[in-house]
């Protein structure tokens, strides 16, 4: 992979607070696809770049699960606080985020509708407890269909602090030129 000719952007929603951890409840001081994304900006050089809605879900897990079910049935499009006031720079997005109900949370789309990126590409990676990608690529492509999305990597919540390996891994055989 050659890093140096691209411009990269990671983007990622990643929520900080009470959630579900090897059957467990746990404070994450740190969200588990903000882990990842740090481990991505490492390895590439590229922006970090928080998505991160208005208004903040509940600190509470099982009422994080309910607020987001909602919003996955409503097909809601919450608020974002910031835009990526240059997104005609980047050439490669790592879009990254939890799956919530087997696809990522509604912000992701906000996100995904609030500008153009044909001609882009998008690489997906997503941290989970069991579930993996779920359908998160395919809506994700539907969402930009006139953007390449490569194929993602899904690595589970309890295991991002060990997965620097895996990640460096993956991103060397994107094969992004
Ligand atoms: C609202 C909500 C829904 C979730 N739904 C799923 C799911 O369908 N499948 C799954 O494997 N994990 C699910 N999880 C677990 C998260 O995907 C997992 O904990 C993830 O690593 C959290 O990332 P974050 O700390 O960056 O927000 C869900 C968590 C929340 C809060």
């Amino acid at each position: 992979m050659n890093l140096t000719k691209k411009k990269y952007l990671i983007a990622y929603f990643s929520r900080q607070g009470q959630n579900y951890v090897s059957g467990r409840i746990v404070d994450l001081k740190i969200g588990n696809t903000e882990v990842v994304a740090q481990m991505i900006q490492k390895k590439t050089g590229g922006d970090l770049f928080p998505i991160e809605t208005v208004a903040a879900y509940p600190d509470d897990y099982t009422e994080t699960t309910d607020v987001a079910k909602n919003e996955l049935r409503t097909k809601a499009r919450p608020k974002l606080k910031r835009q990526v006031e240059n997104m005609e720079v980047y050439d490669i997005i790592f879009l990254g985020y939890p799956n919530w109900w087997g696809t990522p949370p509604m912000a992701i789309f906000t996100f995904l509708e609030s500008y153009d990126f044909s001609g882009k590409t998008i690489v997906p990676f997503c941290t989970h407890e069991g579930s993996g990608m779920g359908h998160s690529e395919k809506d994700i492509a539907k969402s930009c269909p006139k953007t390449t999305v490569l194929p993602g990597i899904a690595i589970q919540g309890s295991s991002v602090s060990s997965a620097e390996a895996e990640v460096s891994n993956w991103i060397d055989k994107l094969n992004i030129k």
